[in-house]
C-alpha cells in the first residue's frame, strides 16, 4: 500500500469517527472482541482455556495499565491451564437458534 493509499484510508476513517464518540467507542468494542475471539482460538490450539471478564472496575484497570484517556478497557481474560475437575462448557443452544444466515 502507497502512503497516498495509506493516507486516504486515515482520512476516510477520520471522517467517519473523529467527530462520533459513539462509532468511537462501538468500534473500540467490536475490535477488542474480534481480538479477544482470536486469542481464545489461540489458546485453545495450544490446550489452554481461557474466560471472558467484563466483572471488574473499568477506571481502576484503566489506571492499574496505564491507558491514556482514549484506550477503554473493553474486557479481560483470563488464559491457563485449565484445574483438574474443571466443569465442562456449559449447555449452549443449538446453532440454528441462535444463528441465520440470509
Ligand atoms: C463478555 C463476557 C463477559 C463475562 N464476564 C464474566 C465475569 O466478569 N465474571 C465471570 O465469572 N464470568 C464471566 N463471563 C463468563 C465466563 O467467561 C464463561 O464464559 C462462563 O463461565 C461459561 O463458561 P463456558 O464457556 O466454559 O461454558 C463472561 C462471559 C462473557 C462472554
Amino acid at each position: 500500500m502507497s502512503a497516498d493509499t495509506a493516507t486516504q484510508w486515515i482520512n476516510g476513517a477520520d471522517a467517519l469517527y473523529s467527530h462520533d464518540p459513539r462509532m468511537q467507542r462501538d468500534e473500540a468494542v467490536r475490535s477488542a472482541t474480534f481480538g479477544a475471539a482470536t486469542l481464545m482460538f489461540a489458546a485453545a490450539a495450544y490446550g489452554l482455556s481461557t474466560g471472558a471478564m467484563i466483572g471488574f472496575d473499568p477506571d481502576a484497570v484503566a489506571q492499574g495499565f496505564g491507558l491514556s484517556g482514549n484506550e477503554i478497557p473493553v474486557l479481560l481474560m483470563t488464559v491457563g491451564r485449565p484445574a483438574s475437575g474443571n466443569w465442562p462448557q456449559k449447555p449452549r443452544r443449538p446453532l440454528d437458534q441462535v444463528l441465520e444466515f440470509v
